[in-house]
């Protein structure tokens, strides 16, 4: 198994998971209740809102979730827009969940997800109107196969989204683990000039470039004091992240609020094309 499936898949409890699921939300989860464990990326289900909005100009026929995970981001742009969605995550046990989860919502059909690397996708040429990484990028060291790949099975005129986390100025700084990686081994940041290099590289183009930072940091705020509520009262949440990342997943998120803070990483969107 892929060093980076085995992190993600080492502390992954779908039972319980979908055994507290089935207490709490007996008619089906919606998607605010999912998000604390199928929105696994820095922003939660307001980021994945937003990245759907994107959807509304570009109304594509088929999109692609390139590191899916537990799907929350598709599930959020299916109730959006009417597509075909599929989603791709080298973790297999990550996207079974996803299927599971996807079975539990009672009113839509769940999206198709394949186990897969995205820096070989086993797409034929031209096959989507849009692809997305969202937090995935970050995991893969070969980025410009993963961007060469894009750009492959992309459909001409086609765009691709990354909502990625980025080396910030002072990287030197960076605290792990991170909700992404214990340890340095498997994470794989890269700078914005790098990376604009690779896309460049990849013969794609960069439409724009959002910082998404701030928000980032007031969102992980809110989560960090949500947390520690939690962990003072008895009440214990129906789902958490904790159920997949494993109990260090506290001191994953201040370390990832440290490091937004100390300006070691910082998180764009880049619409591509
Ligand atoms: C931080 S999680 C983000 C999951 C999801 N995109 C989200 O935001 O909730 C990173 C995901 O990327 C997947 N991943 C890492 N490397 C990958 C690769 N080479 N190909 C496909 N998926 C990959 C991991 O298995 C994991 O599910």
């Amino acid at each position: 198994m892929p060093t980076v499936s085995k992190h993600y898949n080492e502390s992954l409890q779908l039972e319980t998971i979908l055994l507290q699921l089935n207490d709490a939300y007996p008619d089906g989860p919606n998607a605010y209740q999912l998000a604390p464990i199928d929105q696994l990326h820095i922003g939660g289900i307001k980021a994945s809102e937003k990245l759907a909005e994107r959807l509304d100009t570009l109304k594509p026929e088929s999109v692609l979730d390139v590191g899916s995970g537990l799907g929350g981001l598709l599930r959020v742009c299916k109730q959006r827009h009417d597509a075909i969605y599929v989603g791709l995550d080298i973790t297999h046990g990550l996207s079974y969940a996803n299927q599971q989860l996807g079975k539990l919502n009672q009113t839509s059909s769940p999206c198709m997800v394949v186990t897969g690397n995205g820096q070989q996708l086993p797409f034929a040429d031209e096959s989507f109107d849009v692809i997305i990484m969202q937090h995935s990028l970050l995991n893969m060291p070969d980025k410009i196969n993963a961007l060469k790949e894009s750009k492959r099975v992309l459909r001409k005129g086609g765009h691709l989204i990354l909502h990625e986390v980025l080396m910030g100025e002072h990287y030197e700084q960076m605290l792990f683990p991170v909700p992404w990686a214990r340890t340095k081994d498997i994470s794989h940041l890269t700078s914005e000039k790098s990376l604009t290099a690779l896309i460049d590289e990849a013969s794609l183009r960069i439409e724009s470039i959002n910082d998404w930072s701030e928000e980032a940091i007031l969102w992980r705020t809110r989560q960090t004091n949500k947390q520690a509520t939690q962990q003072t009262s008895s009440q214990s949440p129906v789902v958490s992240p904790a159920m997949i990342l494993g109990c260090d997943f506290i001191q994953m998120g201040k370390n990832v609020q440290s490091n937004l803070q100390n300006g070691a990483i910082r998180i764009v969107e880049i619409l591509i094309c």
